[in-house]
């Protein structure tokens, strides 16, 4: 580690289109807030800097489904997001937000600097543009057949039916999900950074002098590397976000991810006149806290964007997680698979601590981890109760009971007392080591350590055994365990705050420093306060309602997922009314060759006899078919399946399954009939 005065710590910016959960608290918020206390408590010059990400494409969609504008979105969540984190205690300096106007002249400035000096390359792309909405189609924004599994709801970047990410090109018969139109093909022009010019500089940067980094972030960057960079388009054409500051860019703004980590500067600059030296001078370091997801934008792309600005630092080290999943499933925000922080500090009021104890201790920090409710609950009671508040309650009942509620003086001290006092500065040191090293688990099973020696010293010198007969020795006794309790609220604080204030409360100290901590933390004499209780158990009945709700969710997610297709957005009767459709019945059928599903029907729809071809092969042969009365969308715009003209549609209803039935009218009625 080089040397350095002070510390500027950022955490990612969760996106402003849904609340935090706790994949993102044990990946994120709880280790950068731990780090950044400890630092505090150091006496270091230090700031926690955060806000939230309120552009990019899932929030203009989340504000088209909702039917309000992007700004209602992002305002909702992130006054959410913001009283949230300050209800777990997570000490932001500052938390911002990316469409203040600050956020926008940096992200702004940045971009025309880069511009003006020649550091991107503009080029033209053929996209998908949907003429009757007038614009360009994100990924996001056109859905069409698989091309891997014939699933007809994919998206232009993924198919959620078979994972396969694609291009919005793979799709078989695109559409426009604003308009339901099948989108183009058109020119646009985008400004791109040439990553590939970066390359070799990062390889030297981050392979050469960032050994220390963590390996799976190390090994990430060291994968992108070797595969070999490509330039990186920092504009899109979207009507959501920073627009171009260019003249003639109408409709484009920059990309999320380019204007997102100048989030940070822009941040501190809010915060502090004397940001500059928070981002500019070599004796700062940087260091952000984020998820595996997010690894190279900030190890590769934002370094590479600073780099060509030239002004700014490079983050020092990048301590990114693995993911956190919930009872064994992926936490999904979109399927509702989580457990919301604003719904947590309702339903355990005043029990941030637990929350941060039991995130912190099983923080994915080397592979992904699992939380599950039963866990929690084991680690409240058998650790957090049984344990640590323990302890503190058995060191200050003693006191009350046989020292006046006094802390007694310390007279000779034996072996054991000496080894029990010893122990303070080793787990203040192991502490420290882990916590410079990024390693919270271990940082914290060390403070819990001393909570377990304090314990077992309580356990093996047995003060009430003598209070009668040997009152020196209950006096030292007594001192050595309030000093350690007083250890611990100094030594637990950047992991669990609040316990640690209610502690000093309970002993009636001051705060104690991370340099005061040792065997003279608390002086013999002082007055202690009232003691309550650290922690509470917490009973199966809490517990059962959290995995009943989460079970719940699951029967949920299932009935949707199984059986329900994804609700659309309204459409208007006009929408609905030019819609041509009628009965029809099939008057002969052949299978297409070479195709599994594909059917040619010819059908007469009571104006003409017309070719459909339709998907039913795999369920229906021929001969099933030839006869049957069908409802056809008749004004369908023809297209050309496997080099035969179709006519329309036959309107099918199929379940979760896949399986198929024709929707007929229920009696014979002439070819033609309106349906309506
Ligand atoms: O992945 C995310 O949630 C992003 N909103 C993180 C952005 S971090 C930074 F660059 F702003
Ligand atoms: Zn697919």
């Amino acid at each position: 580690m080089t040397d350095f005065k002070r510390t500027l710590v950022t955490a990612a910016l969760p996106y402003a289109n849904g609340p935090v959960h706790v994949g993102h608290l044990a990946g994120v918020y709880v280790p950068a807030d731990i780090y950044a206390r400890y630092l505090r408590l150091k006496g270091e010059e230090v700031l926690l800097v955060g806000g939230s990400d309120e552009h990019g494409v899932p929030i203009a969609i989340k504000a088209r489904k909702e039917g309000v504008a992007p700004g209602d979105i992002i305002d909702r969540y992130h006054h959410m997001i913001k009283e949230s984190f300050a209800g777990l205690g997570i000490s932001f300096d500052i938390y911002s937000r990316t469409s203040s106007s600050t956020h926008r002249d940096l992200a702004s400035a940045f971009f025309k600097k880069l511009h003006d000096e020649g550091k991107f390359v503009q080029r033209s792309s053929m996209q998908f543009y949907d003429e009757q909405a007038g614009q360009f189609l994100p990924d996001r924004y056109i859905t069409g057949t698989c091309p891997h599994c014939g699933n007809e709801r994919a998206y232009g970047d993924q198919c959620e039916a078979c994972g396969t990410s694609l291009n919005a090109t793979d799709l078989i018969h695109p559409l426009s999900a604003i308009t339901g139109n099948a989108p183009e093909l058109k020119e646009t022009t985008h400004w791109y950074l040439p990553l590939d010019d970066y390359e070799a500089w990062l390889k030297e940067w981050i392979l050469k002098e960032h050994p220390e980094w963590k390996p799976n972030v190390y090994g990430q960057c060291k994968s992108w590397l070797d595969s070999g960079l490509q330039p990186r388009a920092v504009t899109r054409d979207l009507d959501w976000g920073i627009p171009v500051p260019l003249d003639g860019c109408e409709g484009k703004v920059l990309y999320v991810w380019f204007d997102a980590p100048i989030g940070y500067i822009s941040a501190t600059k809010e915060l502090t006149p004397e940001w500059e030296t928070y981002w500019k001078d070599p004796e700062t370091r940087i260091v952000h806290f984020i998820g595996k997801d997010n690894i190279v934008f900030h190890c590769i792309i934002f370094p590479a964007m600073l780099k060509a600005e030239g002004s700014y630092n490079l983050p020092d080290n990048v301590p990114a997680n693995e993911f956190l999943n919930l009872e064994g499933e992926k936490i999904s925000t979109t399927r509702d698979w989580a457990i919301w922080l604003h719904e947590y500090l309702v339903d355990f009021k005043d029990k941030q601590d637990v929350l941060r104890y039991v995130l912190a201790a099983i923080a994915p920090e080397t592979k992904d981890s699992d939380f599950t409710w039963k866990d929690f609950q084991a680690r409240n009671n058998n650790e957090l109760v049984a344990i640590y508040g323990n302890f503190v309650n058995r060191a200050l009942v003693l006191a009350r009971k046989y020292r006046d509620n006094r802390v007694p003086p310390r007279g000779n001290v034996t072996d054991r007392d000496r080894e029990m006092l010893e122990e303070i500065p080793g787990a203040v040191e192991r502490v420290e080591a882990a916590l410079d090293a990024f390693h919270f688990r271990d940082a914290l099973r060390e403070a819990m350590g001393l909570a377990r020696a304090g314990n077992k010293y309580l356990a093996d010198t047995e003060p009430w055994k003598i209070a009668g007969s040997d009152p020196a020795r209950v006096n030292t006794i007594l001192n050595i365990c309030l000093q350690v309790a007083a250890n611990l609220s100094a030594l637990m604080e950047p992991f669990m705050p609040f316990s640690s204030a209610r502690l000093r409360e309970f002993m009636r100290i001051a705060p104690v420093a991370w340099r005061e901590m040792g065997d003279d933390a608390i002086p013999a004499g002082h007055l202690l306060g009232e003691a309550g209780l650290l922690f509470e158990k917490i009973d199966d009945e809490t517990i059962q309602v959290q995995v009943d709700r989460l079970e719940e969710k699951k029967q949920r997610l299932a009935t949707n997922e199984q059986s329900l297709a994804p609700g659309k957005q309204d459409v208007s009767i006009d929408d609905f009314a030019s819609m041509d459709m009628r009965v029809g019945t099939i008057i002969s059928a052949e299978k297409i060759a070479k195709t599994k599903k594909l059917m040619k029907l010819v059908v007469d729809t009571g104006m003409d006899r017309r070719v459909i071809v339709s998907g039913i092969a795999e369920q229906y042969a021929p001969g099933d078919v030839v006869g049957k009365q069908v409802c056809v969308l008749v004004n369908l715009s023809p297209r050309v399946l496997k080099g035969i003209e179709s006519r329309g549609m036959i309107l099918m209803a199929e379940d979760a399954d896949g399986k198929l039935s024709f929707v007929a009218p229920d009696g014979q009625v002439a070819p033609g009939t309106v349906v309506r």
